[in-house]
């Protein structure tokens, strides 16, 4: 897979200017959603309309990453004289370079794409690595591919108009990459006060998340090893998040994925022997900032039906990331039915279910 070029942006424009001109293109187009339009599209407006970029709108949520706005990007960049030499920008959350950068990897067998991810969720996970794609037949990212953009321009600004949820989603993924990582981040990120956000900080964080993934892509870029350490949480996360769709009280990637930290982790501390007071410290926070996802005893048989069909099984086993230790990684693990049913057991004791 090439290498991408991510960028923790001090100037933004000076930034996608280098980034837009660093190989030559014919026609340059820019992808935004209802929301982008009107609050980040306007940061760089002015460049490009010096440079006569195209506009092509969807509509935003994951709900809308589907099929049919996929067709619309093809039509539009059709419609609109795209070739093999033009170049897409992708201005949003994960929805926007997720499915953008599947048109790009897509349309006429391949584009180059630059993604400017605007929520933290996309800056330090959706944006960075390649894994592009849309839902379909109700499943999440069930058809895609591998496809890294040209450049990822990390613009920090843009988190000053998140809101509270949308910020914590994406904390969960850097919590995540803590977990992965080494003490001294994982217990930055448990100490960074989330209730008045020091922008400048959180920045600083942002960059170090952005690197641990970077670092872990670079080595493994299509999942066959060691990239399977950033599914931590997410064998549980999944089940969460389609039980909560099912459920039709949709609950943000990034929670799901949290209290799917909280199970693995106690999974670990049961099977692969991760230390109980980091186990205790990691929910706290978890239980402090993200609230609790409502599961009662009756729900285990759903939840374990969920994470039977997760796509990274393999042969109905299903597959664990587990840690030793903070940055003692475990993949390719599996557990029992019965271990499972613990593992809910416990997460529904210590969040007070
Ligand atoms: N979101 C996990 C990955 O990019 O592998």
């Amino acid at each position: 897979m090439n290498k991408q070029e991510v960028i923790l942006c001090n100037e933004l424009e000076k930034d996608l200017l280098g980034a837009i001109k660093s190989k030559p293109y014919d026609k340059l187009f820019i992808l935004t959603d209802e929301h982008t339009t009107l609050h980040c599209l306007p940061v760089i407006n002015e460049l490009l309309l010096k440079n006569n970029a195209i506009s092509i709108a969807i509509p935003a949520g994951d709900l809308n990453k589907n099929i049919e706005t996929l067709a619309h990007v093809w039509t539009q960049l059709s419609q609109k004289g795209a070739t093999r030499h033009s170049l897409l920008i992708n201005l949003g959350g994960g929805m926007t370079t997720d499915l953008g950068g599947f048109a790009a990897a897509t349309f006429k067998r391949g584009i180059r794409y630059i993604n400017i991810p605007t929520t933290l969720l996309a800056m330090v996970d959706a944006s960075v690595g390649g894994k592009t794609g849309i839902n379909f037949n109700g499943l999440k990212n069930e058809v895609g591919a591998f496809a890294p953009a040209s450049s990822v321009l990390i613009e920090t600004d843009f988190l000053k108009t998140l809101d509270q949820e949308n910020f914590f989603s994406g904390y969960a993924e850097m919590l995540k990459h803590g977990l992965i990582s080494n003490t001294e981040h994982w217990a930055e990120l448990l100490n960074f006060p989330t209730d008045k956000l020091d922008y400048a900080k959180l920045k600083v964080l942002v960059g170090k998340s952005v690197q641990i993934k970077e670092d872990i892509v670079e080595k493994d870029p299509y999942e066959q090893g060691i990239r399977k350490a950033l599914n931590l949480g997410h064998t549980v996360g999944h089940a969460f998040e389609s039980f909560s769709f099912e459920k039709n009280c949709p609950v943000l990637h990034g929670y799901a994925v949290a209290w799917g930290v909280v199970c693995e982790l106690y999974l670990s501390s049961v099977k692969t022997g991760f230390p109980t007071d980091k186990l205790r410290q990691t929910v706290q926070f978890i239980k402090e900032n993200y609230g609790c996802f409502d599961i009662d005893c009756n729900c285990y048989d759903k939840l374990y039906a969920y994470m039977l069909h997760d796509k990274k099984n393999t042969a109905g086993i299903i597959n664990f990331t587990l840690l030793k230790e903070v940055g003692d990684i475990c993949i390719d693990q599996s557990a029992t039915k019965e271990e499972i049913f613990d593992m809910f057991d416990f997460y529904r004791e210590c969040m007070g279910l």
